[in-house]
């Protein structure tokens, strides 16, 4: 099939990388002509495990275009709409801009019969007056909504053998025949039995940020169980194992620690909770709000704990801090709680020095004040605290014994629970984290 996709940031790039890789043609289309030319050159414009490979793969085989201009969409009958929808400055929505103009710019492009295919994280109402839009320019042509469910650090797996399909349909002749070319696009996750479930566009576009929330809200509710383990020399993760033994609760995204960040959840819950206020139902997810604030304590209270294991205050100590992405195998700084933490000890006087084994050049963009090292060696140099704050497992692995010979004073702080205590004790390391003895 010919495809489009508008938008090749985090979410669009694989996608199109992954649909060339199940042999459709694909093009796909960027305003940013530096991002255009390096996906043209087979390089992924940020750091996702296998996306290399398969734009290279892409690009040898000719399936794979990229273009800045929406003209090249013409010859595709299937467009997937992919770019973001960022919280807006200084407000709690989702700024849709992007979402509208990347449909603005294709109109003139579509015909009838093509399928337009929302994947972008949407506040519930959009996909309805989009579908409008496209219609009434385009009669015959049609809009799906079928939201991503793809983890950075796991896209390629993600999108290429997801763990469901979800459809958001019209209930009508066109819309069911929309979803038909759809079902042609994944056939083979289909035939692999992965499932599908088809619903309204309202449910389509609300699972996507329920699922999110659902997660943020399991994070947030280990790290609220941590705050009662500080109060009662309890053990969280011993916790997390035994409450995650029941199937009904699952150990998965029960890690306590730092939080959650990234592009994704912390504005997703937000953008929720401001649609929820437009729709008359804000008390329905008045819960997220304390979801959102038990994540952002985690921070102050990783300030906190360093302050506290330098004796009271950190002006002038040398931190050393392990890790600026929002979570390992990936380069996205956005809203990381590593380097939240880092810019507020170091604007509170200490000396932050960061290393990152793949985020530092996006790190140093967004906070240039702050000290980057490439090698954990420099970053611990001297170091009176070294901060474990994203679980790379280079930094799980780092041997406790070698280590403590090259830092000032052998404190270690596990934000993300990731190292074993018992080992590091054993090193001569006092060792303190959020949620345990
Ligand atoms: C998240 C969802 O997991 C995806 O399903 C969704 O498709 C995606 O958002 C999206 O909306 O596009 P992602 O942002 O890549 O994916 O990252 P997660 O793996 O969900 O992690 C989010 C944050 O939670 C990270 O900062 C991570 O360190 C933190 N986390 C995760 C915890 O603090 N504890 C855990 O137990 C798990």
């Amino acid at each position: 099939m010919r495809i489009s996709v508008f938008g090749c940031g985090y979410l669009g790039a694989v996608h199109a990388a992954c649909m060339a890789h199940l042999g459709h043609e694909v093009v796909g289309i960027d305003v940013l002509p530096e991002q255009v030319q390096r996906l043209r050159q087979g390089q992924a414009p940020f750091y996702e495990p296998g996306l290399d490979e398969l734009l290279a793969q892409g690009r040898a085989s000719g399936l794979l275009e990229f273009a800045t201009a929406p003209e090249a969409a013409a010859t595709a009958t299937v467009h997937f709409v992919c770019v973001g929808t960022p919280q807006r400055k200084n407000e709690l929505g989702a700024d849709l801009s992007y979402v509208r103009a990347a449909v603005d710019s294709l109109l003139p492009h579509l015909k009838p019969g093509d399928v337009v295919v929302g994947k972008s994280t949407v506040p519930i109402g959009t996909a309805e007056q989009l579908a409008e839009v496209i219609r009434g320019a385009v009669p015959g042509a049609e809009l799906l909504w079928n939201p991503e469910f793809l983890r950075e650090g796991f896209a390629v797996e993600d999108t290429l053998r997801p763990d469901r399909f979800v459809y958001g349909i019209a209930d009508t002749d066109q819309g069911r025949a929309a979803a038909a070319v759809l079902d042609a696009v994944y056939a083979t996750a289909l035939d692999a039995g992965t499932p599908k479930i088809e619903t309204d566009m309202a449910t389509a576009q609300l699972v996507k940020v329920a699922a999110n929330s659902f997660l943020a809200t399991k994070i947030s509710f280990i790290n609220a169980m941590a705050e009662l383990c500080e109060a009662t020399e309890a053990d969280v993760k011993s916790l997390a194992d035994a409450i995650g033994h029941d199937d009904r609760i699952g150990r998965r995204f029960l890690n306590a620690g730092l939080g959650f960040g990234g592009g994704c959840l912390p504005k997703d819950i937000r953008a929720f909770m401001a649609r929820a206020g437009e729709l008359g139902v804000d008390q329905a997810l008045s819960f997220l709000r304390e979801v959102d604030s038990i994540n952002m304590r985690r921070r102050i209270r990783m300030v906190d704990l360093a302050r506290e294991v330098c004796g009271g205050s950190i002006v002038g100590r040398r931190i050393a801090v392990l890790g600026a992405a929002f979570k390992p195998d990936s380069d996205d700084v956005r809203d990381s709680p590593a380097l939240n933490v880092s810019a507020q000890m170091q604007l509170q006087g200490a000396y932050v020095t960061v290393t990152d084994p793949k985020a530092i050049d996006n790190a140093a963009k967004r906070w240039p004040d702050l000290v980057f090292v490439t090698a954990v060696e420099d970053a611990v140099a001297g170091a009176e605290v070294v901060l474990v704050a994203t679980e790379w497992p280079e930094y799980v692995g780092l041997d406790p014994v070698a280590l403590r010979g090259m830092v000032k004073t052998p404190i270690v702080i596990d934000g993300r629970n990731c190292l074993d205590p018992v080992t590091w004790r054993a090193a001569g390391w006092t060792y303190r984290a959020l949620g345990r003895r």
